[in-house]
């Protein structure tokens, strides 16, 4: 009975194998091109050294509880009063992982009547949260302010009465570029909306301390802004910036937040500790500008296509099978390279995900490229 029951299983991930799609858990190996450990703080002593500390200052490793229970850490609550000071929000949340930040703000925040314009390239996590709502939704073409604008003109002539509720990623995940903030922002205030930003793979790397792209509008009250801590900051986590009204809002009705166990103290320490690394260490940005610059020089150079200016930098395959062999190869050779494919990113553009990091330098740099180049060519049809 249960080999009947497994079946159905294994004919779903046999599909996949047939379409080039199937996961496997790779371990990692070789020069990190994958990881979002862009300031490569994730194995710093900086922050070793931070949790040691916080143990030694008898800081718990598991929170207990939910943090409307015995949860509630003064670890916490102190990392989100420091983050609210540095990125200017009236008051911040700080949430187990950018998923359960983003799952709970859209399912909770944006209520019945209300409409939810995203961009079409949004993170998995938004469209999440997005579906478990309340509120109407309607998709727009990437960066396209223009599409925005419609989707809601035609949401209100046709009824709706409601708030608007804008959601972009400030640099996108698997793209690596910028959305247009201040358009959208403009977009938002002129339609009595909300505006939510995404700044996952900006945090800790661009804006004035790291404070990413949305730093001069964070402090507005339709503005909700998520940094999340398991990227450049090198930890986990997330830090959702809200007005006070919004995060209170969270605390009483955001499952996510409310039946989850809080997240480790330990992990709270090491954020203010990464947060404070950005003010007090800012040669590790330069350093990473520089390095950024470099790769995307060298990404034009040898392969002949234009960078997306930030650490993102995809490289376009279009076949899933092929993106799959190029990777595979360039693992072989040592080169922590990964294909992403469908769903992930939109069927037909199967791609490398090339994260450029201090993990590494200008030579390791010079040499992939150089190997990608050629690989690349050999795998071609
Ligand atoms: C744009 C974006 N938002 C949210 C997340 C989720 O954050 P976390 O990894 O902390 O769950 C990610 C990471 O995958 C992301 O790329």
């Amino acid at each position: 009975m249960m080999d009947q029951g497994l079946a159905r299983y294994e004919t779903t991930l046999a599909g996949l194998e047939r379409k080039g799609r199937r996961r496997m858990l790779v371990p990692q190996a070789g020069a990190d091109f994958s990881s979002n450990d862009y300031l490569a703080l994730a194995g710093s002593a900086r922050l070793a050294k931070a949790i040691a500390s916080a143990l030694q200052r008898g800081i718990p490793t598991g929170a207990g509880g939910s943090r409307l229970l015995r949860g509630n850490h003064p670890e916490h609550e102190a990392l989100e009063a420091e983050a609210a000071v540095f990125f200017g929000a009236e008051r911040v949340l700080y949430f187990g992982s950018g998923y359960a930040a983003n799952a709970s703000l859209f399912s909770t925040l944006p209520q019945r009547g209300d409409l939810i314009v995203y961009d079409a390239l949004v993170h998995a996590s938004a469209h999440e949260g997005i579906l478990a709502g309340k509120a109407q939704t309607a998709a727009a073409a990437h960066n396209d302010v223009e599409s925005f604008a419609q989707a809601i003109e035609q949401w209100r002539a046709k009824g709706g009465t409601g708030y608007p509720w804008i959601a972009v990623e400030s640099l996108y995940s698997m793209d690596g570029d910028r959305a247009p903030l201040a358009e959208l922002a403009a977009l938002a205030e002129k339609h009595d909306g909300f505006l939510v930003i995404d700044e996952a793979h900006a945090t800790g790397v661009f804006g004035p301390d790291g404070r990413g792209f949305a730093a001069d509008l964070e402090n507005r009250e339709n503005v909700i802004v998520l940094h999340t801590c398991g990227k450049a900051l090198g930890v986990s986590g997330a830090l959702l910036g809200a007005s006070a009204v919004l995060c209170d809002y969270l605390v009483n009705r955001a499952r996510g937040f409310i039946y989850s166990t809080a997240p480790s103290p330990l992990m709270a320490a090491a954020v203010r500790e990464a947060l404070r690394g950005l003010v007090d260490e800012p040669q590790r940005r330069t350093d990473f500008d520089e390095l950024r610059n470099f790769a995307n020089a060298e990404l034009t150079a040898k392969l002949g296509v234009a960078g997306s200016g930030s650490q993102i930098l995809p490289v376009l395959i279009g076949d899933n099978g092929q993106a799959v062999r190029v990777a595979a190869r360039m693992r072989a050779e040592g080169f922590d390279i990964r294909a992403i494919r469908p769903p992930t990113v939109p069927e037909g553009t199967a791609r490398l995900r090339i994260a450029i990091t201090l993990n590494v330098d200008r030579s390791t740099i010079s040499r992939m490229f150089t190997r990608l180049a050629a690989i690349m060519t050999e795998e071609r049809p």
